[in-house]
């Protein structure tokens, strides 16, 4: 391959300004954080490179941002030996059981004072860089030339395995690096790939509106998309990279770990702005104090921070010990999990009158938040863990998710303790407890009747994805039933300014708006409608295809088995909910109320908005079109009961191909998959179009 200083002609040189143009835009974006062009004309540029490079391969670079979008597939990752060791660093802990600083840091003021020691230095004068240490990936990248050529995962510590297709569509990595004159022979860097957590939660959002499975955290998240053997899998994944380390570079050596890493970030390496150089124990102490405040609110997770000594040589004087250097240590955080005590246990009763044992606990600081209530999910849950009033427990917090209880101390247990069970009444309405068959839930048999269950099926109708009343959340919904205003969803539709003015917390402004607010909602669409009734096991998705099947709330009344299980994703269990429900006379009553109370949706026409070739189909997009944007082609084919996946696989029905189509295409081609053009497209989208106006009109 030819460089810029010698061209073989026009498309090599265009090639070449392009790739570099990009490559920068793309620093300038996902590492500064400071565009310069619009996403648009950076599309553009792409769009045009692949162009050229689709033409002539031969000029390809080998620093191509086009790599960025992943298409390799492996059969299985090759091995390498790391030159030099991945190694870990030996933890120190906090003493929470202490509240004066130098007893609670005792373990970390033993690190510096032994490496006072051996240096012959005073503690007091003794630097170091502090930084993160993130809960992500180990990987080591290698450049040679300036071209990143490999990365490697820790394996062993002596053994990695090749993932260079993977880490190469990480937006944040530079895929080469230059350094004032010549690209260094030789640089090694070491860091960690993560997923931000914003981006896990969108993710994660993602997931459960398309009723995929959840994610764990995202540091599994993380490390699973590393190890993905298709490479666009991979690229589809927020993935981050954070350096920590230079492991080895030619050239002039630094005298220091801070300038190391300001080398990495001078080459176009992340290093997270909280690395900062300490000097003495107190500022090092107090770092971890403010990092452990904070953790929180950081935009990555972290387990801990990560001391290293600021001079190579006393470094080097160090040395290492077994599997860990001598002159860094990991201070770990406390673990998300404490020590605390039942006090007692309380039945909660939740709309579809599942009954839930709640601990009710001696208030702990979980990792900086007072938890006082842990849930203990089921009977089942209770017996297994073996939980009673009286026991010390752990109790584990992860992240947002509610507190539960990890285990019960059994050992710690000085009297006899009562074991717990679940009450044979309803703890609200008294009403007989049932336990289905192979459910561990227990419910109560009360239905509307029971006033828990009452509010929440009123709170869950006014819900946003049902009704969308606003100002009637499950406060409220409390407030209204307890007054007697309502007490079933129909009443809602009965109330009155007035009424509501005689409540505290309601003025003429809120009343009258709450009231505004229930006329609007009575104009609603039929999905919405059937979500809204709370119909055991059907949610937004199955009230959508119940819509879309049956066309209007009489038709899905009158269904019988038969027909419901036709329907899309509707089981047994499923139908044998929905007909218990239109069976019961009372269920009836409230949706005639309902209907003649105002509320409306237009009408559907039945199953025809199935399209034979669509509904239950898998489609692949890819390329770009002339008339439409993917969005809404995916939208479209989704409203119509199709699937639209991320890569194209043996399970894909149909790729829609537009202009520009890369590895996909060709994968779709190597499978034989069936192929629609953007002219076929076309005809096809406004068959449907016409399917849905006759359902409208
Ligand atoms: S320095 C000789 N710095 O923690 C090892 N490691 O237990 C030098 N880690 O596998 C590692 N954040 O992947 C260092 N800021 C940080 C780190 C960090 C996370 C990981 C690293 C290693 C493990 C060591």
């Amino acid at each position: 391959m030819s460089d810029l200083f010698s061209p073989a002609n026009e498309q090599e040189q265009e090639i070449i300004l392009l790739t570099r143009e990009l490559n920068h835009h793309n620093y300038l974006y996902h590492s500064c954080d400071a565009p310069v062009i619009s996403d648009e004309e950076y599309d553009q540029l792409f769009r045009r490179l692949l162009e050229l490079e689709t033409k002539y391969p031969e000029y390809k670079q080998d620093n191509t941002p086009t790599q960025r979008i992943g298409g390799l597939v492996l059969s299985e990752f090759s091995q390498y030996q790391h030159q030099i060791p991945m190694l870990s660093l030996n933890n120190v802990f906090l003493n929470t059981e202490q509240d004066d600083a130098v007893l609670r840091h005792h373990e970390l003021f033993q690190f510096t004072a032994r490496i006072a020691k051996e240096l012959a230095i005073d503690e007091s004068q003794l630097e170091f860089v502090a930084s993160p240490k993130y809960d992500g990936v180990a990987i080591s990248l290698i450049y040679e030339n300036g071209l990143l050529i490999r990365a490697l995962t820790r394996g062993d510590g002596f053994t990695g395995e090749d993932v260079t297709a993977n880490v190469k569509t990480i937006r944040n990595i530079p895929l080469n690096i230059t350094t004032d004159l010549l690209p260094p022979e030789l640089v090694e860097v070491r860091g960690e790939i993560l997923i931000l957590n914003a981006d896990f939660l969108k993710l994660n959002q993602k997931q459960a509106e398309s009723g995929g499975k959840l994610y764990a955290n995202p540091r599994n998240l993380a490390a699973g998309s590393i190890r993905q053997l298709d490479s666009s899998i991979t690229a589809s994944r927020p993935l981050r990279f954070y350096a920590y380390a230079l492991a080895q570079h030619s050239g002039t050596e630094f005298t220091s770990f801070q300038q190391e890493l300001e080398f990495l970030q001078s080459v176009g390496f992340s290093v997270a702005k909280e690395c900062t150089l300490l000097k003495g124990n107190q500022a090092l102490s107090s770092y971890y104090e403010q990092m452990m405040d904070r953790r929180n609110e950081l935009s990555f997770g972290i387990d801990g921070v990560v001391y290293k000594l600021d001079s190579k040589t006393g470094q080097q004087k160090l040395g290492f010990v077994a599997r860990a250097p001598r002159f860094a240590i990991a201070y770990k955080f406390p673990a998300l999990e404490v020590e605390s005590e039942i006090l007692a246990i309380d039945v909660q009763v939740g709309r579809t009158g599942a009954l839930t044992p709640v601990a009710r606990i001696k208030p702990v600081n979980v990792a900086g938040v007072v938890v006082t209530n842990a849930t203990l999910h089921n009977q089942d849950e209770i017996r297994r863990k073996d939980v009673r009033v009286g026991d010390i427990v752990l109790v584990r917090r992860a992240g947002d998710v509610i507190p539960e209880i990890s285990r019960s101390l059994i050992e710690r247990r000085t009297v006899l303790l009562e074991e717990f069970t679940m009450p044979q009444g309803c703890p609200i309405c008294g009403s007989h407890v049932i336990q289905e068959q192979d459910e561990t839930i227990m419910r109560c048999s009360g239905g509307l009747y029971c006033i828990a269950q009452k509010k929440q099926a009123i709170t869950h109708f006014c819900s946003k994805l049902a009704l969308n009343i606003d100002g009637l959340g499950e406060k409220s919904v409390e407030q209204l039933v307890d007054a007697g205003l309502i007490n079933s969803v129909a009443d809602i539709f009965r109330l009155q300014v007035e009424q509501l003015l005689e409540l505290e917390r309601f003025a003429e402004k809120s009343a009258t708006n709450l009231i505004a607010a229930i006329e609007k909602s009575k104009a609603t669409t039929l999905p919405r409608f059937i979500y809204a009734l709370g119909i055991r096991h059907v949610g937004e998705s199955s009230a959508k295809d119940l819509a879309r099947a049956f066309g209007s709330l009489d038709a899905l009344m009158s269904a019988n088995k038969e027909q419901l299980l036709q329907v899309r994703d509707i089981g047994e269990v499923v139908a044998c909910s929905i007909l218990n429900f239109f069976n019961e006379e009372h269920n009836r009553t409230i949706i005639q109320e309902l209907l003649t109370l105002g509320i409306n949706y237009p009408h559907l026409v039945a199953d025809n908005l199935y399209h034979p070739e669509i509904s239950g189909k898998t489609f692949v997009i890819t390329g770009s079109f002339v008339n439409f944007k993917r969005d809404e082609i995916k939208a479209i084919l989704e409203d119509f009961g199709a699937k639209v996946a991320g890569s194209v696989s043996k399970k894909t029905d149909y790729v829609i191909v537009g202009s520009d189509a890369g590895s996909k295409l060709d994968k779709a081609n190597e499978l034989g998959i069936k192929l629609i053009d953007e002219e076929k497209l076309a005809v096809l989208l406004a068959e449907l179009n016409k399917n849905e106006a006759s359902n409208n009109s």
